[in-house]
């Protein structure tokens, strides 16, 4: 094995939903609260355009690996339409999901040695991509006490002349933490000034709550757009996470280096997802805004029964469907009779005391919390939940 594939960690968040979904098919009644997913079924139009397609033999072939030209289109259309970035068809390469866009996007900017500021806590995937890549992810904390908003003070304590990339990630998994716009403006206007790239990841775009607005980085910087990647995909927004259909959006001569690694790599992405993603784009956003307030019901449910916890404490998600609550008064007691002296002992012991799957804050760089994705029903959120009540509360 190479030292570089050597050294790369298994995806946490897909461990924890893997055992729960094993335990559940051995019988056992486990809440699974570790799938990054909405939990609904992908819309029955979006599915039948998938039929459709399967029937057209065009689709049964090679096609352009950038994309099909209609979904090109469709994507940059979007774009427009919700964030406002002016983009066209030509900007955009369809991946493999979002995450291939991750990836490509690091291994097209990045030289060995080139650091990529990643605020903490992270979704387990960046500093992944950063590293294959030959880059160097560099954690920027980012604190509690600010709602894990990220701040230019501490994005300029992180910076040193081998920063090349930032990224950027607003709704955020894990934290669930939305930029309020002033924030956005304030931390696109610093990485403009040092010259950085920026990677934002805008794939939770459509699931913000309360008062908070998202905001697009590239398109309150336009300055930065020569120096931006945006990441996006159909995912969360359609229920589509097996599909597999995202995009990065870039300048055109980004966008054809990352298409010609992708034309060695994986080729073009399925037609018949494509065809599937273009219906859910051309379809509106009726399906996504129905799940999005059935996303705000279960928040506020599992944001108040969490805060209820013995030796628990969570801050209100903002966006996406995490609740991300600190366990940190729990660490050095025992549950159940045993010791728990990281949130990583506690993920362990809920899985094997309560049949609840968590995944502990290590996988995010954030040790001694929880992420919790409410993209469940609201009767499962209810027992999973009292059944960390009823564990919690055995601390000693
Ligand atoms: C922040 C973020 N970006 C990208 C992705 C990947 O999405 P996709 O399923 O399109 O690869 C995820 C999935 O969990 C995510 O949380």
């Amino acid at each position: 094995m190479s030292a570089r594939v050597g050294a790369v960690a298994p995806s946490a968040t897909l461990a924890v939903d893997a055992k729960a979904k094993a335990l559940h098919a051995a019988g056992v009644d486990v809440v699974g609260f570790g799938a990054g997913e909405p939990d609904f079924p992908t819309a029955a139009y979006i599915v039948e355009a998938a039929v459709m397609a399967c029937h057209d033999q065009a689709n049964h072939h090679y096609t352009p690996t950038a994309g099909l030209p209609d979904l090109r289109e469709a994507v940059a259309q979007k774009t427009r339409r919700d964030s406002g970035f002016q983009v066209t068809a030509s900007q955009v390469l369809v991946t493999n999901g979002a995450k291939q866009a991750v990836y490509e996007a690091f291994a097209t900017l990045l030289d060995p040695g080139d650091e990529v500021l990643v605020p903490a806590p992270y979704w387990t995937t960046y500093p992944e991509a950063v590293a294959l890549a030959g880059g160097v992810p560099v954690p920027v904390p980012t604190e509690e006490s600010d709602r894990f908003h990220v701040t230019v003070e501490s994005l300029e304590a992180a910076r040193t002349p081998a920063t090349k990339v930032l990224l950027f990630v607003s709704p955020n998994n894990p934290t669930g933490a939305v930029s309020t716009p002033e924030e956005v403006l304030a931390v696109g206007r610093w990485a403009a000034e040092h010259d950085l790239w920026v990677v934002t990841d805008e794939i939770y775009e459509h699931l913000v709550y309360g008062d908070n607005v998202f905001t697009s980085l590239p398109v309150v910087v336009p300055e930065l757009a020569d120096r931006c990647i945006v990441i996006n995909g159909v995912a969360k927004t359609y229920a589509m996470t097996g599909w597999r259909v995202g995009w990065l959006i870039g300048p055109p001569d980004v966008v054809a280096a990352a298409g010609n690694l992708q034309s060695h790599a994986t080729s073009n992405v399925s037609n018949v997802s494509q065809r599937a993603a273009l219906a859910a784009l051309e379809g509106g956003l009726t399906a996504a805004s129905e799940m999005r307030a059935a996303f705000d019901r279960r928040r506020v449910t599992i944001h108040r029964m969490l805060n209820e916890c013995n030796g628990v404490t969570c801050l209100e998600p903002e966006g996406a469907f995490y609740a991300f609550p600190s366990v940190r008064d729990l660490l050095g007691t025992k549950l159940a009779g045993r010791p728990v002296a990281t949130s990583a002992d506690l993920a362990d012991v809920a899985i094997d005391e309560a049949k609840v799957a968590v995944v502990p804050g290590e996988a995010f760089g954030a040790p001694g919390y929880l992420r919790m994705s409410y993209a469940l029903g609201e009767d499962a959120i209810i027992e999973g939940v009292t059944r960390l009540g009823k564990l919690f509360a055995t601390a000693e």
